[in-house]
């Protein structure tokens, strides 16, 4: 099966904003990958709910929000999400995750749970009816331009046979961190549904934005 592409915005020349929005409309990525950082869940911060509602002003193309904060479950009434969109919080950083899925689905949004790289993958077992997207992430949260953590290759593939085992197949698999054109190949190979692609891939200095989602759509082809 052919992959989904999710363009990391927090990559984005940001003077450049406009023609970035039309060359992925030109390459018809499926979402917007937008991180949400808040200096405690993850040491660093990004972007914010006006960010989100400008790319909306601009775009139908559905957003794919990640929220890498603590109880995103306070925050999540100020993002402007609804159906089509998937919404992430992590697994680590809601302690009633399942009512926290409730509430993005409640939205109208597809609900989606992101694991770090050092948490198993059972820890969803019990709310796998609550999900339509997982989020493996391959490097550990908070910046980008980092290498991918090798085991979570495997890791992929482990989450993409248990939820075949256990009656779910039809939830994605969504990767994020280092998905350079070389290793989304294999993620693809190992399951993956829904690319993350920042800095590894297509964001790349003096290089034609349009041309290299274009090359990274054909990786992730049959
Ligand atoms: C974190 C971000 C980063 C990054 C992805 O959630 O989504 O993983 O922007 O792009 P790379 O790793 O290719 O710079
Ligand atoms: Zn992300």
């Amino acid at each position: 099966m052919a992959g989904k592409i999710s363009p990391s915005m927090m990559c984005a020349d940001f003077r450049r904003l406009e023609q970035t929005v039309e060359a992925f409309e030109r390459a018809g990525v499926e979402y917007l990958h937008i991180d949400i950082m808040d200096g405690r869940f993850v040491p660093n911060f990004t972007l914010g709910p006006d960010f989100v509602r400008t790319l909306r002003e601009m775009t139908d193309i559905p957003i794919d929000l990640h929220l890498m904060v603590e109880r995103p479950e306070d925050h999540l009434h100020l993002f402007p999400v609804g159906p089509g969109d998937i919404v992430s919080v992590h697994q680590e950083a809601s302690v009633h995750l399942q009512r926290t899925l409730q509430q993005i689905r409640a939205l109208g949004a597809r609900p989606c749970v992101a694991l770090n790289p050092a948490t198993p993958i059972y820890t969803i077992d019990d709310i796998l009816d609550d999900l339509d997207v997982v989020l493996v992430m391959t490097v550990n949260p908070g910046f980008a331009g980092q290498k991918l953590v090798p085991a979570t290759l495997r890791k992929i593939a482990n989450m993409k046979r248990h939820l075949v085992d256990m009656g779910y197949a039809g939830v994605e698999i969504e990767v994020d961190g280092n998905i350079s054109n070389e290793n989304a190949v294999k993620m693809l190979a190992a399951g993956a549904d829904i690319f993350v692609a920042g800095t590894s891939s297509i964001f790349k200095k003096d290089a034609d934005l349009l041309e290299l989602t274009e090359r990274f759509r054909a990786s992730i082809s049959d």
